[in-house]
């Protein structure tokens, strides 16, 4: 059976690298997380949280699924969330979304994909939020602008999430924000959309 040997020499190097310029590293970190951010992307490999805002490990708490998705019952991301806010007390919820996203594509499609079409479907539900201004644009454009509107849909999800509103019913310091990654440059884009307060997700919906 082959047993991945290749990774562990890596891995035992990327930790040796790590303890030549801090040999406290590890120990220090053992102890506790505090990271200051959770992290919802998507679980493509090329869009790797840690790696694209250059923070090393217990900086970024993360949850990662196909296009980013956050669903009102899903029990994984909320309990995330929860921990996240409620135990971790981080204080911005990022959600990032890439261009070229996989899920995004197929979700466009009228093709069988199996199971995952379940899952797309939240993603073509935000399509049909948005139908009249994604029909005026070429299929590139519609692809890109799509990717984009789910991940604001999916920052208004985190924002209307129990946990999030509670957190800010009870006065915390957290902010929900719309990122988007861009796979050909590898740079981030900030959508605008950022939230701290009750108040602001209902100016943001008038
Ligand atoms: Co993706």
């Amino acid at each position: 059976m082959k047993k991945l040997t290749h990774l562990f020499e890596r891995n035992v190097k990327w930790a040796n690298e790590i303890k030549d310029k801090d040999p406290e590293f590890f120990t220090q970190l053992s102890k506790q997380q505090a990271p200051e951010y959770l992290w919802i992307g998507c679980s493509d490999s090329r869009v790797p949280a840690n790696q694209i805002v250059a923070l090393p490990p217990g900086e970024v708490f993360v949850h990662r699924n196909i296009a980013n998705v956050v669903v009102h019952t899903d029990l994984n991301c909320l309990s995330v969330i929860q921990f996240a806010v409620e135990v971790l007390k981080v204080k911005h919820i990022v959600v990032c979304g890439h261009y070229g996203c996989g899920g995004i594509k197929a979700s466009m499609e009228n093709e069988d994909h199996g199971l995952i079409d379940n899952w797309l479907r939240h993603i073509k539900d935000v399509s049909r939020f948005h139908a009249d201004e994604l029909e005026q644009l070429d299929e590139h454009a519609r692809q890109d602008r799509l990717c984009e509107l789910n991940v604001l849909e999916q920052a208004t999800n985190v924002c209307n999430a129990t946990v999030v509103q509670n957190a800010w019913k009870n006065g915390a310091d957290l902010s929900v924000h719309a990122w988007i990654y861009s796979i050909d440059n590898g740079l981030l884009k900030d959508l605008d959309l950022s939230v701290s307060s009750t108040k602001q997700l209902e100016q943001l919906n008038s």
